[in-house]
């Protein structure tokens, strides 16, 4: 069965990701590190975008590569997952891969939260659906001090979800923001007390005062309080429409292996 998503974006995070790994393998082969490609919205390998363009998916990219000690493949989905490991038996039979039925949230904190970051250095791409990364999560990985991230955020989502007038922020989209952020704060930053045009009352809304821009700019903010550089990121829109913003984020505090990564990934960002 295709697994159908994404548009001429889709294109240009899966570039973005596939120039990363080889630029990274390059820089990191004299090292004596193991290194490990970590896939966590893993898919099926192969992907047709909504207009029909068949793409190589995120996995077959990194696979294709044939760079990393290890892969470790993360799918939810039961029918994908049975997709993707038969994908890996007849294409790439002598990787070292595992692929994982799971959910990627708890996976990715059970495996970073006993990383090996004394032998390992890595590449994560977090490529999900809608605003299902959890801060939580991101904070584990940061801690790492060991792995690049890669992150598909979803903008579009965060703005849906931050409604403009505050009484249209129910319960599920207010702790879907918290979940993604991290923090409750936003509430009192995105919105404030607005008087209603009407002139005859006394009433007022509370509305969301900031736009998209501003929104982006914050996911930015937020993200560096935890990882030691996390770049302004690319936006990725259909025909004019914003639909998500990729990031680039390093979790390692070395200074040389930060700049070498944020100028590799900053080219990419720019130019792809
Ligand atoms: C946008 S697709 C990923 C595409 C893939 N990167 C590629 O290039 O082919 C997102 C995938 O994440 C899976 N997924 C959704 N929620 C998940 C979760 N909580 N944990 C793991 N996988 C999940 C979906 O089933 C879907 O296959």
């Amino acid at each position: 069965m295709l697994h159908k998503f994404g548009g001429n974006w889709t294109q240009i995070k899966l570039d973005s990701l596939e120039k990363y790994l080889n630029a990274y393998l390059k820089v990191m082969k004299n090292q004596s590190f193991q290194l490990i490609y970590i896939d966590a919205f893993a898919g099926t390998g192969e992907c047709t975008t909504k207009d029909e363009e068949a793409l190589l998916g995120s996995v077959a990219r990194a696979l294709n590569t044939n760079g990393f000690d290890k892969y470790i493949f993360i799918e939810k989905d039961e029918k994908r997952h049975a997709q993707l490991v038969q994908f890996c038996r007849d294409k790439f039979p002598d990787r070292n891969v595992s692929i994982q039925l799971a959910d990627a949230n708890k996976e990715l904190r059970d495996m970073f939260s006993r990383f090996d970051s004394k032998n390992w250095r890595g590449v994560l791409f977090l490529d999900p659906y809608g605003m299902s990364v959890e801060w939580s999560t991101l904070k584990v990985i940061a801690k790492t001090r060991a792995i690049d991230v890669w992150y598909l955020f979803p903008l579009a989502g965060l703005f849906r979800n931050a409604a403009r007038n505050w009484e249209n922020v129910d319960k599920s989209k207010e702790q879907a923001i918290d979940r993604i952020l991290g923090t409750d704060e936003w509430k009192t930053i995105f919105y404030s007390e607005h008087p209603q045009s009407d002139l005859f009352s006394d009433d007022s809304a509370i509305v969301r005062s900031v736009d998209l821009n501003y929104l982006e700019r914050y996911v930015t903010e937020r993200l560096n309080t935890i990882f030691p550089a996390a770049l302004e990121p690319r936006r990725l829109c259909n025909g004019n429409i914003p639909l998500f913003s990729l990031y680039f984020a390093i979790s390692n505090d070395s200074k040389r292996a930060q700049d070498a990564a944020i100028g590799i990934a900053n080219y990419i960002l720019k130019n792809t």
